[in-house]
């Protein structure tokens, strides 16, 4: 994709990857690839905001080359060293030396500490602002959104915000880069909210302060560092933004969550059978195979909602492995104040629920009912199973 000028000469010089599979090495990406927007003032003095991943060296100069000689530029503004936008830094440098980078203390720190550069680097303090002769930049601090360096750029005249990750989404551009001419909105608000949960709601307390500090800054386009810039209605990822931060201390909206794994399809036939009694009571519900989808998948669900059901039968005396591991993230990623339900099935001794209950703990999630059954479910089972999802399902409904 070509650079575009979002307003006179503040142009968008990102770039697509939809070669990298792992997101931070982590977070599956495959099959919505993701986009590093990187931004050029260009005024009498020529900035960047922001850079890319290292993998996208030569794509990222071409689209330099399109609006500016590398020559004339002036400032790098990292808002954020996290190598998906500062990757290139070095080789940035070593074409152009001349070039003052910007940032906060914490990031001429990382500098040094990434990438061994220490020349070249003037710290930012939290208000100051720059002018670039048209344009005048001011830098706001906003630690851990994503890291505890993170700042963002405001540009004063055209009221932009570059944000960073703040209010990106996962997925590659499809041509459109802002929100109004971008057919595909939906898809980049779900990915927006995949992008939330996975990288940024452990700082959701750090969110909501940075959305406070900037709540008396007008602010006409948001232009994060990951997917759609918003310019029609920058309102509406803020308050998704919002919403979303509130969630790491509220329980969340009225849906359910089901997690299942099955090694034999004994638990999975319970599953149906809570479903259908969960479905009786038309509280949303969203599915989910442990085994075959990535945890990355279901957090948005569970991060949302405030019900979760997990279904999984006893292994060695355990819980399913792979819902353990579901556990285990939902932990990282401090996914609280849910009420849970438990079913599964075990062989002979049992031992699932008692490991269950363990895991959960940390998580504080209230559990409200448990049931396992032996082997294969019976009809008696399947209908108890029925009640039981249905039971779950109203305490969700009727929960405050
Ligand atoms: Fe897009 Fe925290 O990096």
């Amino acid at each position: 994709m070509p650079p575009v000028e979002i307003k006179p000469n503040i142009h968008w010089i990102g770039v697509n990857d939809r070669t990298t599979d792992l997101f931070e090495g982590l977070w599956p990406i495959t099959q919505e690839g993701v986009s590093y927007n990187a931004y050029l003032i260009n005024d009498e003095k020529k900035a960047i905001v922001d850079l890319a991943k290292a993998l996208k060296t030569d794509e990222f100069f071409d689209q330099l080359d399109h609006v500016i000689d590398i020559s004339q530029l002036d400032y790098v503004i990292v808002n954020h060293m996290e190598p998906d936008h500062s990757g290139i830094l070095r080789t940035l440098l070593r074409i152009a030396p001349q070039v003052t980078i910007l940032g906060t203390e914490k990031t001429r720190d990382m500098l040094d500490s990434f990438y061994g550069i220490r020349e070249g680097v003037r710290v930012v303090q939290d208000g100051e602002t720059l002018s670039l002769g048209q344009h005048e930049l001011t830098f706001v601090y906003t630690p851990f959104v994503h890291w505890p360096e993170t700042m963002m750029t405001y540009e004063s005249s055209e009221q932009i915000l570059f944000s960073c990750d703040a209010f990106g989404s996962y997925g590659a551009l499809r041509g459109a880069i802002f929100d109004d001419d971008c057919t595909s909105q939906a898809f980049y608000t779900q990915q927006a909210l995949r992008y939330y949960v996975n990288i940024v709601s452990v700082f959701s307390k750090p969110v909501l302060k940075a959305i406070e500090k900037l709540a008396d800054v007008p602010v006409s386009i948001i232009a994060p560092s990951h997917g759609l810039i918003w310019r029609k209605s920058p309102e509406r990822i803020i308050e998704l933004y919002k919403k979303w931060a509130e969630y790491a201390n509220e329980p969340g909206e009225i849906g359910i969550t089901m997690l299942y794994g099955s090694m034999y399809g004994n638990t999975e036939k319970m599953m149906n059978a809570v479903a259908h009694g969960i479905s009786q009571e038309g509280v949303p519900l969203d599915i989910f195979d442990v085994t075959h989808t990535h945890v990355s998948y279901m957090m948005p669900a569970l991060w949302t909602q405030r019900g979760i059901v997990v279904g999984a039968p006893t292994y060695e005396g355990s819980l399913f492995p792979p819902m353990a591991e579901v556990l285990n993230m939902a932990k990282y990623k401090r996914i609280r104040n849910k009420s849970v339900a438990r079913f599964g099935s075990y062989g002979w001794s049992g031992g699932a629920q008692r490991h269950f209950e363990n895991l959960i703990e940390p998580l504080q999630w209230n559990l409200t009912d448990s049931f396992e059954f032996v082997g294969s479910p019976s009809d008696a089972e399947l209908e108890q199973g029925e009640k039981f999802g249905a039971e779950f399902a109203r305490l969700i409904k009727e929960s405050p």
